[in-house]
């Protein structure tokens, strides 16, 4: 057996620092938008100036729901006794004094809209930029409509089930063909690629066979354990999916899924092809996706005593992420090869 060993869930947080997806960004045009996200309520809104802010969600003074309120030029109005707050979550009015107390600000979260969804970082400044898939540039990417689903496990094993290399043969009828290559392209990041035949007798992989190739090489990048790039490449075309896991509590996550297709440069394109081709792609991935999400809707539990011979890279991607989630300063641990 295998000398490496997992870490104990104790050293996976049960809300890392990282990119979560809040929602659409057009929600917002009616107002504040308030959501139970990673274990407390959060708001969002956009001043009326354009400026995007995701704060705590609930007011400094008596914890109204702040997505009940409404955008007062730069500052956000509680709808009970009308504090507002500023994009930074000070408060800058309190009708009632002109003395404003210091508990009177709530929790700012760094918030970016890419691709029409609002995004925050669980943290008071970012450990790394809002990734996209490797070597592309957003602005060339159109997305799907998202899907979700809400899966009976810890998050940290959605991400590693790209470095679980056994299950792609019992579980997506992919065969393995070279060795993986595992590196750490950033710091937070880790990626894995192998080269897989298509082996399914289902209509999918038939067709997966005939218009892409029956070899699909494999790439995916994980930050932080929640945010996962699928790159699968065939000999004709790549997909492009984007997983983003959200966890509830510690033993259930919720799982948003973005499917992207490269933009049609003609006007045409972007209004006909584009939409039909995100579509397509979003079917195909989903359905790839599915044999695992029927498992783990039905629960799947960490597990390291269980992890043996034939399960190494799996203990290495749960170590190199219990190893993420240590305090450590800003830019460190970058490199090309993956401990
Ligand atoms: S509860 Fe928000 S102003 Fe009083
Ligand atoms: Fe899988």
């Amino acid at each position: 057996m295998s000398s490496l060993v997992a870490p104990p869930a104790e050293r996976f947080p049960t809300y890392p620092a990282s990119w979560y997806l809040f929602g659409r960004a057009s929600e917002l045009r009616r107002g504040p938008v308030s959501r139970d996200l990673l274990g407390r309520r959060l708001v969002a809104f956009r001043t009326t100036t354009g400026q995007l802010s995701v704060l705590d969600g609930r007011c400094a003074h008596l914890g109204t729901d702040l997505g009940a309120g409404r955008v007062r030029g730069e500052a956000l109005q509680c709808p009970f006794h009308q504090w507002c707050y500023g994009t930074d979550g000070r408060c800058v009015h309190i009708p009632a004094t002109s003395v404003i107390p210091d508990f009177a600000r709530l929790e700012v979260y760094p918030a970016v809209e890419r691709h029409g969804f609002v995004f925050f970082f669980n943290g008071r400044q970012p450990l790394f930029s809002l990734p996209f898939f490797p070597g592309v540039d957003p602005d060339d990417f159109v997305p799907a409509d998202p899907f979700d689903a809400v899966l009976r496990c810890p998050y940290w094993m959605i991400g590693a089930n790209a470095f679980d290399v056994q299950h792609f043969r019992s579980a997506h009828d992919r065969k393995l063909l070279d060795s993986p290559v595992v590196e750490c392209p950033a710091p937070y990041a880790r990626r894995i690629t192998a080269t897989f035949a298509v082996l399914g007798d289902s209509l999918r992989d038939s067709l997966v066979r005939r218009l892409a190739g029956d070899r699909v090489v494999m790439s995916f990048t994980d930050w932080c354990g929640n945010i996962i790039f699928a790159t699968p490449t065939f000999r004709r075309t790549t997909s492009y999916g984007m997983l983003i896991n959200e966890p509830v509590g510690r033993d259930r996550v919720h799982v948003h899924v973005l499917v992207f297709v490269r933009r049609h440069r003609g006007l045409l394109g972007r209004c006909l092809v584009d939409p039909l081709r995100a579509r397509v792609r979003r079917y195909f991935i989903k359905e790839f996706l599915q044999s695992d999400a029927r498992l783990a809707a039905k629960g799947l539990r960490y597990n390291p005593a269980g992890l043996r011979d034939g399960d190494e890279e799996l203990i290495r991607y749960f170590d190199w992420l219990a190893r993420c989630y240590e305090p450590r300063p800003l830019g460190s641990g970058d490199g090309s090869t993956a401990p």
